[in-house]
């Protein structure tokens, strides 16, 4: 779906400011207790996750001692629609060799990006790769993978904010808002 959409930063969001940052903090104790002693790769996949990213990061004990890499994974174009085809794009390899490597993502959607993207760190020779996304949509996809760690179910509809876009607008929203066609 591509052309008039409503405007996202009317109305109420979906999950606000509050809510993110409170679940935020808890995913940080979770990581921080379930990594100790292992100084993961905190694998962050842009554009979306990195608003995610960084706040998340803070929120890590300091002897959590994450190496943090980036992986441009994009499986969308500037439609609202999953077009199905998926790119992985440098910056460069991410070093990840004998690493427990935790992929941070915006949104678990049909779930293609994150399959290519386990695939793919497991034959760089990762030790261990879970996934944490911050947000997971409630779709009828038996085989996605599974997130270890999640921070809200949503249903089935096309949000923006905190770092998530339509067509690269909206990211800057503090929290997530819906978009719909009017
Ligand atoms: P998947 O491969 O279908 O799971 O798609 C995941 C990627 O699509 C995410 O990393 C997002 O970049 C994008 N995406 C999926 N749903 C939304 C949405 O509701 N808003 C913004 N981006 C989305
Ligand atoms: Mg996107």
């Amino acid at each position: 779906m591509i052309g008039a959409v409503t405007d996202p930063t009317a109305g109420e969001p979906l999950i606000d400011a509050g809510q993110i940052s409170a679940r935020v903090s808890e995913l940080g104790d979770e990581i921080s207790a379930d990594y100790e002693g292992r100084a993961p790769v905190l694998l962050i996949t842009l554009k979306g996750a990195f608003v995610f990213a960084s706040d998340l990061l803070r929120e890590l004990r300091p002897d959590t001692d994450p190496r943090v890499e980036f992986v441009r994974a994009s499986s969308y174009g500037d439609d609202i629609v999953s077009s199905g085809s998926l790119r992985l794009v440098g910056p460069d390899p991410p070093s990840v060799h004998d690493q427990d490597v935790l992929i941070l993502e915006d949104i678990l959607d049909t779930g293609r990006t994150l399959t290519a993207l386990k695939a793919r760190i497991r034959t760089l020779g990762a030790r261990s790769v879970e996934i944490a996304a911050l947000l997971v949509k409630d779709r009828p996809i038996p085989e996605r993978p599974r997130p270890r760690y999640v921070g809200f179910h949503i249903p089935d509809v096309f949000v923006v904010g905190y770092g998530l876009d339509y067509a690269q607008r909206y990211r800057h929203l503090p929290d997530v808002r819906v978009l719909e066609a009017p």
